[in-house]
Parts: C-alpha cells; sequence; structure tokens
C-alpha cells in the first residue's frame, strides 16, 4: 500500500493475464457489442464482445478489440476480415443467458444463433443477418483493423451504414437509456444492468464540428 493507502502496481512488472484481470475491472462496466458474421463459405456467427467503444461520428465508427484465442483469430475477427462486413447488436437485459452462452466456442461450422434458437432476418445493406429481436442493431462495413501491444488482439473499427432500432427506444433522435436496459459486462461471468440515472444541468458544448461525447 502507498502512503495514501493505494496500492502501487508498476505495470511493466505485470504479466499480459494479470494486467487483463485489472484492466477488466477498472474499465467497467462494458456495454456489449453482440455481433453476427458470416464466414467465406456461409455460416452465421454470433460471439459478444465488450471491449467495445464509439470511434467517430462522422461517419459514425465503432471499434471492437477481439483477442486471439490459442494465438488465432477468432471466428468473428476472421469473418469479418474475410467479408468486410458484420452486424453488432445491443443485447437488452432479458437477453443476457443468450449473450453469456453466445461465447461458448464451437467449431467454426455451427451457426450459434441457430443453436440458441434465435431468429435472424436479412440486413438491408450488408450480407450478414441480423438478430430480429436485438433493440438495436448497427450494420457495419470494415474501415481498418489496428493491432496494438504485443498480445495481438485486433482492434476492428467499422462504419455502421445503418441503424435498426427499436421504435420506442427513439425520442426525439436519442435513445432511451432506461427502456433499452442494456446488459454490460463487468468480468468473467459478471453482468450489471443501468441503475440509478440522473440529469444534471446541461452544459452547451460546441457541436459545429465532430464531437465524441454529448
Ligand atoms: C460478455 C462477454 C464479453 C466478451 N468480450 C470480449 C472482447 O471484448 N474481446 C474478445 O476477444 N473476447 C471477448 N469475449 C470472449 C468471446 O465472446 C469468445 O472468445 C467467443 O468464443 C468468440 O467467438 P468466435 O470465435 O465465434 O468469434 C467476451 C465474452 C463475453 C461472455
Amino acid at each position: 500500500m502507498g502512503a495514501d493507502s493505494h496500492a502501487v502496481i508498476d505495470a511493466s512488472e505485470l504479466s499480459a493475464s494479470e494486467a487483463y484481470r485489472l484492466l477488466t475491472g477498472v474499465i467497467v462496466p462494458r456495454p456489449i457489442a453482440w455481433i453476427t458474421s458470416r464466414s467465406a463459405d456461409g455460416v452465421l456467427n454470433l460471439a459478444p464482445f465488450s471491449a467495445f467503444t464509439l470511434v467517430a461520428n462522422d461517419p459514425p465508427m465503432v471499434g471492437v478489440n477481439i483477442g486471439l484465442r490459442a494465438g488465432t483469430p477468432k471466428d468473428t475477427a476472421a469473418n469479418i476480415e474475410a467479408t468486410g462486413e458484420y452486424v453488432i447488436h445491443i443485447p437488452s437485459w432479458s437477453m443476457q443467458h443468450a449473450v453469456h452462452e453466445s461465447s461458448e466456442v464451437h467449431p467454426p461450422h455451427v451457426d450459434e444463433a441457430e443453436h440458441l434458437g434465435l431468429a435472424t432476418v436479412p440486413s438491408d445493406v450488408v450480407g450478414v443477418p441480423r438478430l430480429r429481436d436485438a433493440p438495436i442493431a448497427l450494420e457495419c462495413r470494415l474501415d481498418r483493423v489496428v493491432s496494438f501491444g504485443r498480445a495481438g488482439a485486433r482492434f476492428t473499427v467499422g462504419e455502421v451504414l445503418r441503424f435498426h432500432i427499436r421504435a420506442d427506444l427513439l425520442v426525439d433522435g436519442k435513445i432511451d437509456t432506461v427502456a433499452l436496459d442494456p446488459v454490460a459486462r463487468i468480468a468473467g461471468p459478471t453482468y450489471a444492468r443501468v441503475g440509478e440515472t440522473e440529469r444534471l444541468r446541461p452544459i452547451v458544448m460546441a457541436i459545429t464540428n465532430a464531437p465524441t461525447h454529448g
């Protein structure tokens, strides 16, 4: 413990898995990108990713960090890089079990949406189907993949081409977060739900250029 009773950790002394354990407790709660993608030979894949963030708003772009599994790309990363297309869904709390189960490793020929009994419908502009009952779906086209650090994770950035938003969630161009009731990840099999929300005094921001927060 340091003098102010905080533990002080030298990052250079952490193993990759120790750093992962700390970071997934520090960056909380994380939203979940529930991604459908399709292999080059057409098999649908579904998996959740919580290293998920907004990257740009003009055009709208979002990023997901996809780690390696035993040194090789996960099916989602391989599919996105092969086809350049995918759909990111935002799951609501009632879908938490399906989200969790969809992280199970299956051979590439298994369609995880079908395996979990989740209905899909064709997307408008990408060839990858979307989950019919997800409250939000973002049809994405791959922009670029950037790898940081030594572990080989692929930060996968895509442009959002179409937003599908359940009608009751859209109020004056904004999403009603409480009604969305999104699932968030803490770490491992622990999830969180949006709790109390409080609206403070609005602060006027310069919105003529490209805001990333508002
Ligand atoms: C809620 C949740 C969030 C996850 N977030 C990530 C993530 O951000 N990055 C990652 O590489 N794996 C993440 N995983 C693990 C992947 O979902 C898991 O490796 C999955 O099997 C990948 O499937 P795929 O090989 O079909 O792409 C997460 C798992 C869960 C349950």
